[in-house]
């Protein structure tokens, strides 16, 4: 279905104020810590539209992180069966259904390793829910053929040496992992401190576009407590616009750039090689 001109002029008119909320969302500070995460969900998830909104395949199409993030697991892939999966800072479960998603002909076991219980209990896409608080040295006694984790290092730039010895724990002797992160600094640093003892780790960086789900989050707030903002949006609707897609439309895409950090233990090095086939730069830092 594509947008009429009357929508489309109204939908301009009407990002205004969606771009001037995003502004004052901006809060760094705010979001880097992880109680943000306790109050995402206690006020928002608790719409009960929300989770089939996040499913939204109009919304997946235009967002190019997990496909760039699926490229590289895909080249990490073992023979391994079922090839098991840990994913760190995992949230309410979003990245854990897109693998099943898009990894659908494979047998895959994924755990969410996460510390936000409420989080956790959002979760139906994971084979199992661990809380644990990352920053802190684990003990869990197993290991995974692959550790990811999408956007969640910045939580640990005062643990990060905690974090990376329990990064060496999960991926054992055999393990890979990938990690992607808005922040060269940190993960530079991370790949640094993992590259010891046989571990080999690569960076790359390339530029994705990335949903605005916060602002998403806020319009679908807005929606339900300001009158005004409601008329606006029910104004727009028309055929094949409904309110989810109207405010995907609202908070829009932005343009950024990730850094990406692979490592892979020399056990399972051949394909370390081809990891980065197709991105935009590539440094590589060896063990010695
Ligand atoms: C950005 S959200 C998760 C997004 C998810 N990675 C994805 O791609 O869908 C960040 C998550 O990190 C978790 N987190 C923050 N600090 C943590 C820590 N110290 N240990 C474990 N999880 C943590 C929060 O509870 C939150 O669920």
């Amino acid at each position: 279905m594509t947008a009429s001109r009357k929508y489309i002029q109204a939908l301009v008119a009407l990002k205004r104020i969606a771009d001037d909320i995003s502004q004052s969302l901006y809060r760094p500070d705010l979001r880097c810590r992880p109680q943000y995460y306790d109050y995402v969900v206690t006020t928002i998830f608790a719409y009960p539209e929300l989770p089939e909104f996040l499913k939204n395949a109009y919304l997946w199409e235009h967002d190019t992180v997990h496909p760039a993030c699926f490229q590289i697991l895909d080249s990490l892939w073992t023979s391994k069966n079922p090839y098991r999966i840990a994913v760190l800072c995992g949230g309410s479960g979003a990245l854990s259904g897109a693998l099943r998603r898009h990894f659908s002909s494979r047998s895959l076991t994924i755990d969410n390793l996460d510390l936000s219980k409420s989080m956790l209990d959002r979760d139906g896409n994971s084979d199992a829910k661990i809380l644990v608080d990352l920053s802190l040295p684990i003990n869990l006694g197993r290991t995974y053929d692959c550790v990811l984790c999408v956007g969640g290092l910045r939580y640990f730039s005062t643990s990060l040496h905690v974090f990376a010895d329990n990064i060496r724990q999960l991926i054992g002797k055999a393990g890979t992992m990938f990690i992607a992160e808005v922040d060269s600094g940190l993960t530079q640093e991370l790949c640094q401190l993992l590259t010891h003892d046989g571990i080999v780790c690569h960076l790359t960086k390339t530029t994705l576009r990335v949903f605005r789900n916060t602002l998403f989050y806020f319009l679908l707030d807005q929606y339900k407590k300001n009158n005004r903002f409601r008329e606006l949006v029910t104004s727009l609707e028309e055929p094949g616009m409904d309110l989810c897609r109207i405010l995907i439309d609202l908070a829009g895409y932005k343009m950024t750039t990730f850094h990406f950090c692979t490592c892979t233990t020399r056990m399972c090095d051949e394909g370390a090689g081809t990891i980065s086939k197709g991105l935009e730069e590539k440094h590589s830092i060896r063990a010695v």
